[in-house]
């Protein structure tokens, strides 16, 4: 058995505030292997960004332990780690490509070179025509698709979402997860994917992750034996009404 990309073993997180003693995360203990989607799904506040940003190096924990990367992939979050959040945070004076060239900025990658790259990842997310205009001409799901192109620009090895569709309307929602699970696979990239969203946890992963209420606790961590691509008539067939199933019953909603 090769390593896996990422390991979490008995991984706490307590929030101290004032004194007081916030338990956030609890024994959180999965793999993750490369080239995955993983969906982690649970019910708000339950500590799921919590522990997005103990994986993202953003917030320490207090016990057990992290691995990220492997003898033949090491792993350095600072460049190798992209991130897209529910809200698109574009910078409304710049254009789309230059919102999207932003990592490749900060990391101080050769321009030219990542403006082409920026480019061909806006073609990759549908938004070829779009390169020069600003945010606000740009529909929720379409700056969404821009966040998406600049958490790739710098060829990160781990993107991180955090309820990335949580703000968008039903339809746009699907749309959208139609589209990821197109970049997936066409930029072969591990995702980690937040959402307390049971049938798009399901619809998306390859394995789905569940927690239950705070402090997060590992409640499930199954393989989702669905087929690629996937299409929205599955969400329709019985084996995926058997694993909404089967999460809708650990989070008690049976
Ligand atoms: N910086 C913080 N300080 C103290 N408590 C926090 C902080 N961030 C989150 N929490 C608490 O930790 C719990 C988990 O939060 P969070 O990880 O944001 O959950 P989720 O993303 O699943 O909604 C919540 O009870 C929240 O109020
Ligand atoms: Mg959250």
């Amino acid at each position: 058995m090769s390593e896996p990309f990422i390991r979490l073993v008995g991984v706490q997180k307590v929030y101290r505030v004032r004194g007081a003693e916030f338990p956030a995360v609890s024994e959180a203990t999965f793999d993750i292997e490369q080239g995955e989607l993983v969906s982690l799904v649970g019910p708000s506040g339950c500590g799921k960004t919590t522990l997005l940003k103990i994986i993202a190096g953003l917030h320490s924990y207090d016990a057990g332990e992290l691995r990220i990367g492997t003898q033949t992939q090491p792993f350095d979050p600072s460049r190798d780690i992209g991130m897209v959040f529910q809200q698109p945070l574009l910078l409304k004076w710049r254009r789309i490509v230059d919102n999207v060239l932003l990592p490749a900025e900060i990391l101080g990658l050769p321009l030219a070179e990542s403006r082409e790259r920026a480019r061909d990842l806006l073609r990759l997310v549908g938004l070829s025509g779009s390169e020069e205009k600003y945010p606000y001409e740009l529909s929720g799901g379409m700056q969404q698709r821009a966040a998406i192109a600049r958490a790739l620009v710098h060829d990160p090895k781990l993107i991180l979402m955090d309820e990335p569709f949580g703000a968008l309307d039903a339809l746009t929602r699907e749309k959208m997860n139609l589209e990821l699970l197109r970049i997936w696979q066409e930029s072969g990239k591990t995702i980690l994917f937040i959402t307390h969203g049971i049938t798009e946890a399901v619809f998306l992963g390859t394995r789905v992750i569940v927690l239950t209420a705070g402090p997060a606790r590992m409640a499930d961590n199954f393989r989702v034996n669905l087929p690629h691509p996937r299409t929205l008539d599955m969400k329709t067939h019985e084996a995926f009404g058997e694993y909404t199933r089967r999460i809708y019953n650990l989070l008690g909603m049976n």
